[in-house]
């Protein structure tokens, strides 16, 4: 099994546990947060840039990857890849968001914190926050057979993870936009503290999962 852009492991982790006949090998071009599981039993820690390392063909039966490819810039490109690198019937999920929603957020602050948030990181990073609508075509297309698709809605102000998440990236774009744009901090701050405010509750985003097999036999 290979895990994709592993961040800090616990996906990695996770796999080995579930899986307790497999190897994982977890990849990322920032090993440094998951580094100490190398000293766990059937876990390799691999540094690896997914759009220019290979892996021989037919190299695992299970890829995943959350949240990676909508930091790149052929999302497609590297789909392709990891077609070669699964054996024949593996198994592919990926996962990433898609912040569609936010546009609808009755609520004006959080909805021009959200639209700013995405298009700091789309100017600074190059990332695609709405890739996941996109993730069921960017699989069928790159000529694996669909098996599914999970939405899940992920909410901002009911003390779930998200909170945090959103804390602490309005928190950084603020400092970010604080250098150069004060009217974009002064927003970026009314988001941040809206999060917390009493009663606040408003959708943000979705996740979206989708996965499929590469096809056993060529198609075409
Ligand atoms: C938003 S984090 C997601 C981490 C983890 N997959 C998770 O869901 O918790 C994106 C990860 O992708 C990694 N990444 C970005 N570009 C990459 C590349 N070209 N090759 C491999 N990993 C990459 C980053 O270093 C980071 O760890």
């Amino acid at each position: 099994m290979s895990e994709v852009g592993a961040g800090a492991g616990s996906v990695a982790r996770i796999l080995a546990r579930v899986c307790p006949n497999g190897d994982v090998t977890a990849t990322d071009i920032d090993t440094r947060f998951f580094e100490r599981l190398a000293a766990e039993e059937r876990i390799t820690v691999l540094r690896h840039d997914v759009t220019q390392d290979g892996f021989p063909a037919d190299s695992f039966e299970v890829i995943h990857a959350r949240m990676v490819l909508c930091h790149l810039a052929d999302p497609a490109h590297v789909l392709a890849a990891m077609a070669e690198w699964l054996s024949p019937g593996g198994l592919l999920l990926v996962e990433d968001l898609d912040l569609g929603p936010a546009d609808a957020s009755p609520h004006p602050v959080m909805r021009q914190g959200l639209r700013l948030a995405e298009q700091t990181l789309g100017v600074s990073q190059g990332s695609d926050l709405r890739l996941g609508r996109r993730l069921q075509a960017l699989v069928t297309d790159g000529g694996f057979t669909f098996g599914g698709m999970r939405v899940q809605p992920v909410m901002i102000g009911d003390g779930g993870p998200a909170d945090e998440f959103w804390r602490l990236s309005f928190a950084q774009l603020r400092d970010f936009a604080a250098l150069s744009n004060v009217a974009l901090a002064g927003e970026l701050d009314a988001a941040l503290s809206l999060i917390d405010h009493p009663g606040f509750t408003d959708l943000g985003m979705n996740a979206v999962s989708v996965w499929g097999r590469k096809p056993v036999r060529p198609t075409g």
